[in-house]
């Protein structure tokens, strides 16, 4: 795992800034992003891949937040939207129309037109939109096909979006009909997409997809880019299997060179990484309520719950649970629970260091689909969200108001 938080004399802290402070000065619930993390994730992938020409296209639904989108840009990293409104953010945050690659999944025609009109990269995930993109733009716009290439990959069922069953992408058994279609149009085919699950911790999965993603690209004679997507799994507790970036990188970048050479043309290789790049940049600070006792457990209720971290209780995922406030402490079996009306539970049978009333507790590697996936579930307000950049604490969101929660709400005599 990577210590975005270290522990220092006493304290955690992050970028030497502490944590406990950042919790008194935002309140608690905040998020907190740690940009140095974040940076340096962006450059390991570039170090991995050094032998290919590179393009990395954040996955802007991880965290879409705006100066994090404005920190992706400053560093070189393009983006990958998958709305018409996560395209318009990009834009908000200064991406170039042709930085930001528009990746829906089965939206209606007229999303599609609308995309065209704010000039973004056009991937198109199925064939009835193929068709109607054909009629409608003959060869005038270039568009990229994402391709599901039947292959099951990924950490559960939800997120594996690669395997025949899925709703992702034209099959790669439908080549013919692809290939109909793009000669009956004349249609500019420049890029091949994949995105096969997210959390592949094995290396050889990305390259049997390649190999069918290359079977695939031979067909189209006027390729710029191959995208193998996102997917790259990261730690979320100490001793998990990660994707190893330096030997995906050898081993893809090989492959991927020996395809250039025999299809003629060397191509730009895209990645689309969101967890990678800002899972472990983020922790979700709360603080605990109530320690209640039972005959069966203790409990920590903290002023939080899967209306602000859904990953726990939709994917069963694991994060790590941090007692900043007293690191000292003896080690006590807890289960750590939310506050929301129904089982929110956020870690169970944890050892963490003696949990007080009001102690403020981490939740680590949140950062990426925590705030995106955060709801106003029980009426309760969405948390703030803090970025640490260059030492400094800088409020990128502030927390939700209750005019926020009416805001949009039409009252009308009943
Ligand atoms: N590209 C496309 C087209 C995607 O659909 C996704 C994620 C990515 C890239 C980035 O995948 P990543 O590198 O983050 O694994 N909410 C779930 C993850 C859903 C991923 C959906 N697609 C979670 O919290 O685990």
């Amino acid at each position: 795992m990577i210590e975005t938080m270290e522990l220092i004399n006493g304290h955690y802290s992050i970028q030497q800034v502490n944590v406990s402070d950042i919790a008194e000065k935002f309140g608690t619930p905040v998020y907190v992003y740690d940009a140095a993390t974040i940076t340096r994730q962006i450059e390991s992938l570039r170090i991995g891949f050094r032998s290919v020409d590179l393009r990395v296209k954040y996955a802007a639904k991880a965290l879409t937040n705006v100066s994090i989108l404005k920190l992706m840009r400053k560093h070189g990293v393009g983006v990958d939207v998958v709305s018409i409104e996560e395209a318009r953010l990009a834009l908000h945050a200064g991406y170039q129309p042709e930085e930001i690659m528009f990746t829906p999944n089965g939206v209606s025609f007229n999303e599609i037109v609308e995309a065209v009109g704010l000039g973004v990269s056009i991937n198109i995930d199925n064939l009835p939109t193929l068709q109607k993109f054909g009629e409608r733009y003959g060869n005038s716009k270039p568009c990229s096909l994402r391709i599901n290439p039947g292959i099951m990959a990924g950490g559960n069922y939800k997120i594996s979006t690669g395997h025949l069953q899925s709703k992702f992408g034209i099959s790669s058994q439908q080549l013919q009909q692809i290939l109909d279609l793009t000669n009956q149009y004349k249609i500019n085919i420049i890029g091949l997409h994949v995105h096969t699950g997210s959390e592949i911790g094995d290396v050889d999965v990305f390259l049997q997809v390649a190999e069918v993603l290359f079977s695939v690209a031979k067909n189209f004679s006027s390729l710029k880019f191959l995208d193998f997507g996102g997917g790259f799994k990261v730690a979320y507790k100490e001793g998990d299997s990660i994707t190893d970036i330096e030997k995906l990188g050898t081993k893809l970048g090989n492959a991927f060179n020996q395809f250039c050479k025999e299809y003629g043309s060397k191509l730009e290789l895209w990645i689309e990484p969101g967890k990678y790049l800002v899972s472990e940049a983020g922790h979700l600070l709360v603080k605990a309520s109530v320690v209640k006792e039972t005959p069966a457990l203790t409990f920590v209720h903290v002023n939080s719950g899967l209306n602000h971290l859904l990953r726990p209780m939709m994917y069963d995922a694991y994060h790590d649970i941090v007692n900043v406030s007293n690191p000292e402490g003896a080690k006590k079996k807890y289960t750590v629970v939310g506050y929301i009306c129904e089982t929110d539970t956020i870690g169970t049978d944890r050892n963490l260091n003696e949990v007080r009333e009001e102690d403020i507790i981490a939740i680590r590697n949140a950062g990426a689909y925590g705030f995106s996936m955060a709801s106003n579930y029980n009426s309760r307000l969405r948390p703030a969200e803090v970025l640490v950049i260059n030492g400094r604490c800088e409020l990128i969101r502030k927390q939700e108001s209750f005019d926020d929660l009416i805001k949009g709400q039409v009252d009308i005599d009943v």
